[in-house]
């Protein structure tokens, strides 16, 4: 069974994707922590972020796994925990550049396609519906206004101890889902089949639900 969730920056993917993959048993797997890793990679190995054959072998020199430890799921590379280091702004605000060099997209797309080969998966990102797993059971298109999805982050920032204002992450999520949509290699799309759900204004448990009611609408599980 394959699940895809897709959308922009902060619509609650990752949140959402790791409740239903809980609730049935399946394996999560978080995309965008690939993409992050390997920015995280090329930067501490001073690659640069348009060296795409340079960033393509570092990939395949530190992959990434994934690593259930008390009920958390960490990120690993070569071993150590990045699961927060993936996630520091200047990460964030570089993966963008990364994530569209085609060579890192088509080595990627072919890891996680494997890894959805090995388990019952909820996969998130922004282009598991259309290009990494078109015949997926259920497409979800994920969506929320760019104010509330920049204060979901505000509070998620805050609690990290990282204090970006709310005005300048407006921005950089504004500009990242630009960029992600108007990328030349596999853009952030809706697939034509995916079922679109706004989030705005709805708590974690309501987009759960109604994320988990689709699932049961669509399939026989
Ligand atoms: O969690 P957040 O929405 O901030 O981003 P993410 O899912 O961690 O993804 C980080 C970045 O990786 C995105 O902005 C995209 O540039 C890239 N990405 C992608 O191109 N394709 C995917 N399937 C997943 C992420
Ligand atoms: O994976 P993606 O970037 O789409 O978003 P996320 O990392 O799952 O969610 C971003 C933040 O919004 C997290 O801190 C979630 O707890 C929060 N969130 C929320 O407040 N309400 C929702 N309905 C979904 C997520």
């Amino acid at each position: 069974m394959q699940i895809a969730i897709d959308g922009p920056a902060s619509a609650g993917k990752s949140t959402i994707a790791k409740i239903v993959a809980n609730k049935l048993n399946y394996v999560y797997i978080d995309t965008g922590a690939m993409y992050r890793a390997a920015t995280l990679v090329a930067l501490q190995h001073n690659v640069s972020l348009v060296d795409e054959s340079g960033i393509v072998a570092l990939i395949k020199q530190f992959p990434v796994t994934f690593k259930i430890e008390d009920q958390k799921q960490l990120v690993l590379v070569n071993d150590q925990d990045v699961s927060d280091q993936i996630r520091l702004p200047e990460i964030t605000n570089n993966v963008s550049r990364v994530s569209a060099l085609p060579q890192v997209r088509q080595l990627l797309v072919k890891q996680q396609q494997h890894l959805a080969s090995q388990h019952s998966i909820v996969m998130d990102g922004r282009d598991i519906g259309t290009v990494v797993l078109p015949q997926a059971d259920v497409k979800i298109f994920m969506v929320a206004s760019v104010t509330e999805r920049a204060q979901r982050r505000y509070q998620e920032n805050t609690q990290r101890g990282i204090h970006t204002p709310l005005e300048t992450l407006e921005d950089e999520i504004s500009l990242r889902d630009y960029k992600d949509s108007h990328r030349k290699a596999s853009p952030l799309k809706k697939a034509t089949d995916a079922l679109e759900i706004d989030t705005t204004g709805l708590n974690i448990e309501q987009v759960s639900q109604k994320v988990l009611k689709l699932i049961y609408n669509k399939t026989n599980i």
